[in-house]
């Protein structure tokens, strides 16, 4: 068994440049991917570079892609533990084979390894994020953050390499600021010698899922602190906006009806409920919170892009395209079609479907923007 390695981590970060400085969208929006990259010698291949990033409140994901042009996916769980640091928890720690880091005399455990050691302490994971942002409560997010980054993005291959990473559009039914959120990150990913670029999340999921229809249709991502939604024309991001709902918000709900743990109520609904069949009471909570979440978002897409001025006309119908793991509930497609079929919806859609990979559309998405553009 190999011994955990102690390491001094730096907790300085340099912040991100702020407002103005990172464009709203990518610039050029990015063309396609190249399916089968047309570089021939061993050597071309091997610097394809540019990698997507799926900073999320839940999970933490990164795509790359090999030299012989397969997605590889790493993904960690946005959570961390941290216990008194002392010769027995050493101990267990080395004999679980859990890797650890020193700060400040504490030892962190972070990502998946950060669950398997809370049930074994019967205690809670921290979580650095919270509603689809760096969390305001919690004052070891920002090194955790970088320690997580550095697990799932590893090194850059080339200097300056390419990040695409995610982040939530202006939410609408809160005051959080996502331009602080976004300069934090620009900022780590700087110190470890990347290029950080952003991306709205919902923006990723059309570049994931809709290049066969031109870049053209609705991209949803349904996540755990929030929902993001990008309504794309020809690649071009016309509205977009967020939402501070998502599955912790439904799980929150669930609890407070049924009188029961937030953590119970996530347990239950992802064990594989169908809201379109609910069995009994508590799974019927679940579908009362999902319809209602699904209406919600709906709504506020229609009253938008009714509201805004300068939307295009979409003259074809258009797709809907689900992502995320709040979409991974049985019947939630189901769902949508027919909330949808109760509005006056103001573009004409022409399918509802779910991402085939929901968990990892985010991150491919940013990796289509990243490759492009290397
Ligand atoms: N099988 C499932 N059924 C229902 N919900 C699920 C399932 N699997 C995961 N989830 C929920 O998906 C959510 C996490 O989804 P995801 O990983 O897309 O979020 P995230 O990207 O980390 O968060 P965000 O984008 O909001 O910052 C959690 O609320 C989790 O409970
Ligand atoms: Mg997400």
């Amino acid at each position: 068994m190999s011994s955990p390695e102690d390491r001094k981590i730096d907790v300085s970060m340099d912040m991100g440049k702020g407002e103005g400085d990172a464009p709203a969208r990518p610039n050029p929006p990015p063309p396609p991917p190249k399916a089968d990259p047309t570089a021939s010698s061993s050597q071309e291949a091997a610097q394809a570079t540019g990698k997507g990033l799926d900073i999320g409140t839940a999970n933490l994901l990164s795509a790359t892609q090999s030299p012989d042009g397969q997605t590889i996916i790493k993904v960690q769980r946005n959570a961390f533990i941290d216990i008194d640091s002392d010769d027995f928890t050493r101990n267990m720690l080395t004999k679980l084979n859990i890797q650890y880091v020193l700060v400040s005399n504490r030892m962190l455990v972070i990502g998946d390894p950060a669950f398997d050691l809370a049930n074994v302490l019967n205690k809670e994971t921290r979580r650095p994020m919270q509603h689809g942002l760096i969390s305001p409560n919690e004052v070891d997010a920002l090194p955790i953050e970088k320690l997580l980054l550095e697990s799932v993005l590893g090194t850059p291959q080339v200097e300056n390499e390419v990040v695409y990473f995610s982040v939530p559009a202006e939410p609408i039914d809160s005051e959080a600021n996502v331009i602080y959120h976004k300069g934090l990150f620009e900022g780590i990913l700087k110190k470890m010698g990347y290029n950080g670029k952003s991306l709205l999340e919902g923006h990723a999921v059309v570049f994931a899922e809709m290049a066969e229809q031109d870049f053209t249709g609705i991209g949803i991502s349904c996540g755990g602190g929030m929902f993001n939604i990008c309504v794309s024309y020809k690649t071009i991001p016309c509205l977009s906006f967020s939402t501070s709902r998502g599955g912790d918000w439904i799980d929150e709900n669930v609890a407070k009806v049924l009188g029961i743990k937030s953590s119970r109520a996530t347990a239950l609904k992802e064990k594989g409920v169908d809201i379109t069949n609910a069995k009994n009471r508590e799974e019927e909570a679940i579908e009362i919170y999902y319809r209602n979440l699904i209406n919600y978002t709906l709504v506020n897409i229609k009253q938008r892009f009714e509201s805004s001025e300068g939307m295009p006309n979409f003259p074809d119908p258009v797709d809907i395209v689900l992502a995320g793991g709040t979409s991974m509930i049985g019947g939630f497609t189901e769902t949508v079609r027919d909330e949808l079929k109760s509005l006056e919806f103001p573009i004409p859609i022409r399918e509802v479907r779910r991402a085939e990979d929901p968990l990892t559309s985010v991150c491919r998405g940013a990796l289509v923007a990243a490759v492009s553009e290397e």
